[in-house]
């Protein structure tokens, strides 16, 4: 059985006291969502806050972004290597946001979704289709293309232990979910593609959705067979908001 994943997405929100604020409220709350992996994705400058405030607890941190070089000249970019130094285990590789305002390709996403895995840390590799992409009947061949660039040349266990987040960009911020039916129908595709290279990675391999999910709309999404969880941006900056959607998660998994 595949075990449930709730990633919280902070973006490019929080300080210092902000953090410690929320941490806190989370540790408070987790114990309703247990028997999931948890994790919180900070700014790169809080990754070593946000680390201290939960060690000693079942609670993962991840990147939002990391280089897929090592070390050298690259000023401003942070390696995996230094992330792991603190602990990060998870890194998210090509959110909509870095392909469409940092102008990412497949081709660099799949570099950096590799780099992760020999670094020996999970990337959450984000696919989805913008609102004129859906619009125009396209949203299969897109999120399949930008998948398929980071399959290619991975083996089974290195395509069982990625974890793939559908993330229509039409629902990202917007409070406009797409429905439980959308989703599950793009995260079966997914899995299928993942599947036709290696049958066991593809039963293996956990879908999150990702794009408005909040404590109302969770539970219906991870009810279906194909999502094993969430990517949650903005409701993942309130606490009880965030462990109500982990609890959705924990529920999905007694029951599904
Ligand atoms: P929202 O949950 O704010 O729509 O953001 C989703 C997202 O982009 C997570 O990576």
């Amino acid at each position: 059985m595949r075990r449930s994943i709730v990633a919280g997405n902070w973006k490019m929100n929080g300080n210092l006291e902000v953090n410690a604020e929320l941490i806190a409220g989370i540790l408070k709350e987790k114990s309703s969502a247990q028997g999931i992996e948890v994790l919180v994705c900070p700014p790169a400058i809080y990754v070593a806050q946000v680390s201290g405030l939960l060690e000693g607890s079942d609670i993962g941190v991840g990147a939002q972004n990391a280089s897929a070089f090592e070390s050298g000249a690259f000023t401003g970019e942070v390696s995996l290597p230094m992330l792991a130094d603190f602990a990060v285990r998870y890194v998210i590789v090509g959110h909509s946001e870095r392909r469409a305002l940092f102008a990412e390709s497949d081709g660099q996403v799949a570099e950096k979704a590799r780099a992760v895995l020999l670094a020996g840390m999970t990337p959450i590799v984000c696919v989805g289709e913008t609102l004129e992409e859906r619009e125009a009947g396209g949203t299969l061949e897109v999120v399949s293309r930008q998948l398929r660039a980071v399959c290619d040349g991975l083996d089974a266990d290195q395509l069982a232990g990625m974890v793939v987040a559908y993330e229509p960009v039409w629902a990202i911020g917007t409070g406009r979910t797409a429905t439980p039916e959308q989703a599950q129908e793009v995260h079966a595709a997914l899995r299928a593609l993942i599947a036709e290279a290696d049958g066991k990675a593809g039963l293996e391999v956990r879908i999150l959705y990702g794009g408005s999910v909040n404590a109302e709309n969770a539970a219906q999404l991870f009810d279906k067979p194909d999502i094993d969880g969430g990517l949650v941006g903005g409701a993942s900056l309130k606490a009880k908001d965030f462990i109500a959607i982990c609890s959705a998660a924990a529920g999905a998994k007694v029951t599904g």
